[in-house]
C-alpha cells in the first residue's frame, strides 16, 4: 500500500531514525565510503522536511555514535568535515522554517569549533515550536545512563536527593532526553535489525520498524510506509489489547 498518508491512521509523536547504510550505498557504486556519507546529508535534508509536512513534532535522528569513533581515522575525519558543512548551510534554513535543534551526546569529544556551532544554534532556535529536531552525535546511550546514575549518586552523596526518589521519572529526568517524550517510531534503514546503542531506556515501548532501503535513498514515501507500518501495530504497554 503505497501513496499518500491518510487521515485515519495516528501520527506518531515522536520518530527515531537510525541512518544506516551509507557506507553499502556507497560501495554498491564502487565509490568511497564519503560519498554515502555526502548522500546521507541529502536524506537527512528531505526527511527533516517530510517530518515537518506531515506534522511530526519530534523527529531524533542518529549520525554519530560514541562507538564510531572508532572507525579509520579518515573516515571519521571526513564525517566530522560533512557535520560542520550541514551546521553551515543548515541552520539558517531550519531556523526559517521554524525547527528547534538539539544535540544529545558526549560534546567532550567533538572539536571546539563545532560545539560552538551547536551551541549557537541550540540558542537560536530554541523558541522554534515547528518541529523539534534532535541530532545524536558521539551518542551512547550506556554512557547517557551511566552519567544520569553517577549524577544522582553525587546528589545523594551531597544529602541533596534521597535514595527513596530514584525513580523511572526522577530518572529520566537526568538523561539527555528530558525535555522530549519517548519514541513512539523507531525506525532503522539498511536492513540491520539492532538497536546499536540508541536510546535504550526511551526505546522501552517504541515500535520497532526495519527497513532494506539504504539510508542515502530514504524518500518521504519510506516515511509514510513506516508510519503505515505503525499504525498497524496494537501497543499494548502490557495490558490487554484493543483489538
Ligand atoms: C550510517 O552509515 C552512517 C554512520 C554510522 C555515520 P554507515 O557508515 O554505517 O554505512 P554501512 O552500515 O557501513 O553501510
Ligand atoms: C549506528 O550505525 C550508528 C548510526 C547510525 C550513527 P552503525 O553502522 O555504527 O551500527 P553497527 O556498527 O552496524 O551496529
Ligand atoms: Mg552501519
Amino acid at each position: 500500500m503505497q501513496g499518500t498518508l491518510t487521515t485515519t491512521g495516528t501520527l506518531p509523536q515522536h520518530v527515531a531514525i537510525i541512518m544506516d547504510g551509507n557506507g553499502r550505498w556507497a560501495k554498491a557504486r564502487g565509490l568511497p565510503r564519503t560519498a554515502g556519507h555526502r548522500k546521507g546529508i541529502e536524506a537527512v535534508r528531505r526527511t527533516v522536511e517530510a517530518a515537518r509536512e506531515l506534522g511530526i513534532p519530534y523527529l531524533t535522528m542518529f549520525g554519530f555514535s560514541s562507538e564510531n569513533w572508532r572507525r579509520p581515522e579518515g573516515e571519521v575525519f571526513d564525517l566530522m568535515q560533512l557535520l560542520r558543512f550541514y551546521l553551515r548551510s543548515e541552520i539558517a534554513e531550519l531556523h526559517k522554517n521554524g525547527v528547534r535543534l538539539r544535540v544529545i551526546g558526549d560534546r567532550s569529544r567533538l572539536s571546539g569549533d563545532i560545539v560552538t556551532m551547536i551551541e549557537n544554534a541550540e540558542e537560536l532556535t530554541r523558541g522554534n515550536r515547528e518541529l523539534n529536531l534532535t541530532i545524536a552525535l558521539s551518542y551512547g546511550a550506556r554512557q547517557e545512563i551511566a552519567n544520569a546514575a553517577r549524577q544522582m549518586v553525587r546528589e545523594a552523596l551531597a544529602g541533596r536527593l534521597d535514595p527513596e526518589d530514584v525513580t523511572e521519572e526522577s530518572f529520566s529526568g537526568r538523561l539527555l532526553t528530558r525535555d522530549i517524550p519517548d519514541p513512539d517510531l523507531l525506525l532503522r534503514t539498511s536492513g540491520e535489525q539492532r538497536i546499536s546503542n540508541f536510546l535504550l531506556w526511551q526505546l522501552a515501548y517504541t515500535e520497532l520498524v526495519f527497513v532494506d532501503t539504504l539510508w542515502p535513498d530514504f524518500t518521504k514515501r519510506d516515511l509514510e510506509d513506516a508510519i503505515r507500518e505503525f499504525n498497524q501495530r496494537d501497543r499494548r504497554y502490557g495490558a490487554v489489547g484493543t483489538r
